[in-house]
């Protein structure tokens, strides 16, 4: 068996590395490494291949960044020729990127059965474009894997058979835990001058957030104040970088903040697994930190990741400064909370994929 396995964006590689290195033990998967090009800074890219030990790319199409139409486009429009050409078996995506729906469309197109890593994740929320392509992807995947129990039940709702549906856990979490010794050995809190327990991590990039200059300065406002009793340590991804250069805000806000480049996977991992508190509005993170027990403020009025917060250390602040300061405050101050790790969640999702998918091509 042949599986086209598709990365194309800085949370697609460590989901697609524990399945590579699964498919490889086993031997029994032919693996062919599809890289598309959306992220391609070397932060963004190059630095996971070294750090979560990925192979070099089979293919990379070096599509670059660009509109979601053009974007989406030149994916599908490079991959078709590699689908025509190689023949795999399975096409396997991961998440929620342009990446991942441009190649589920272009495979079902043309009849190969799609396998989607991290299925049936709804914010219910159609301006984020990750809905889209959560969507989408789900309505065209052979194979629907799931981390969380509700997945299933959003997935049976849009008409997705429970044939195509397998609640395997959260790949995400292999990585976490394969790596989490290693990390600790990354020497980032030094270079860093940050003391474990006493410093706030931050990541922002979602779109509603950064590229709406209003809501940026206020956020920014909220981490400067925070800044002001505890260090704030907040690796700035590229569209976010952008947008504060643009707009010059948080440049008087930002006093206090250490802004720093985005970090390598085991450099973020110690400098997530040692914080005080993760304030962000990414999808991974929620479900990391829920991993390592960190408290986690998100950044955002809905989240497509509901066990974080039922069962695990997150925390929905929404977008009000006054608000992400009270919150933050209340955990500065000593509040704590129970949590737990969602089943599942346990380093052997690529184990229990990979048995599905042996099972269905024997
Ligand atoms: C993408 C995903 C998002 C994911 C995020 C993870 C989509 C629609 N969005 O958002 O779901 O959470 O990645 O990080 O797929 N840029 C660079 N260098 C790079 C990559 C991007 O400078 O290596 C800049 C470019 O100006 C680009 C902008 O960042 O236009 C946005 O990149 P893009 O991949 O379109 O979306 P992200 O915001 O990164
Ligand atoms: N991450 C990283 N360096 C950073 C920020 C994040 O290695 O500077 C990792 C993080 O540990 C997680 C993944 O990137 O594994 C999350 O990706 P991101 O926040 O870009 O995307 P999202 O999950 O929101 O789609």
């Amino acid at each position: 068996m042949k599986a086209a396995v598709i990365v194309g964006a800085r949370p697609n590689f460590m989901k697609a590395a524990p399945l590579i290195r699964e498919f490889k033990a086993r031997g029994r998967v032919e693996t062919l490494l599809v890289h598309t090009g959306q992220h391609y800074d070397g932060n963004m890219s190059r630095v996971f291949f070294d750090d979560l030990e990925l192979p070099e790319p089979d293919i990379y199409l070096g599509v670059g960044s660009g509109s979601h139409a053009a974007q989406t486009a030149r994916i599908m429009t490079a991959f078709e020729g590699v689908v025509e050409r190689e023949r795999p078996d399975l096409v396997a995506v991961v998440g929620d990127v342009n990446s991942t729906l441009a190649c589920s469309l272009v495979a079902a197109k043309l009849l190969v059965p799609v396998a989607h890593v991290e299925a049936g994740l709804r914010s219910f929320d159609r301006t984020m474009p990750e809905e889209t392509n959560r969507m989408v992807t789900d309505i065209l995947s052979r194979f629907c894997f799931t981390t969380s129990p509700e997945a299933e039940t959003n997935l049976l709702r849009e008409g997705v058979t429970a044939d195509r549906i397998f609640y395997v856990g959260n790949i995400m979490i292999d990585s976490l835990l394969f790596y989490l010794e290693k990390a600790e050995s990354s020497r980032v809190l030094d270079d860093l001058g940050l003391a474990p327990g006493g410093y706030v991590l931050v990541t922002l990039h979602r779109p509603s957030n950064v590229d709406d200059p209003a809501r940026l300065a206020g956020i920014m406002d909220a981490l400067g104040e925070i800044a002001r009793s505890v260090p704030v340590v907040f690796p700035v991804h590229p569209r976010t970088r952008k947008m504060i250069e643009a707009s010059g805000v948080g440049i008087a806000a930002a006093r206090g903040m250490r802004l720093v480049e985005p970090l390598g996977y085991l450099d973020f991992v110690k400098a997530e697994r040692h914080a005080r508190i993760v304030i962000t509005d990414s999808g991974g993170i929620q479900e990391e930190t829920t991993v390592l027990g960190i408290p986690c403020l998100t950044v955002r009025e809905n989240t497509e990741r509901p066990i974080t917060i039922e069962i695990g250390t997150n925390v929905l602040v929404g977008t009000d400064p006054g608000r992400i300061r009270e919150e933050a405050a209340r955990i500065l101050g000593g509040a704590a909370r129970e949590h737990r790790v969602p089943p599942l969640w346990d380093g052997g999702t690529a184990g229990r994929i990979a048995d599905v998918l042996e099972r269905h091509f024997a």
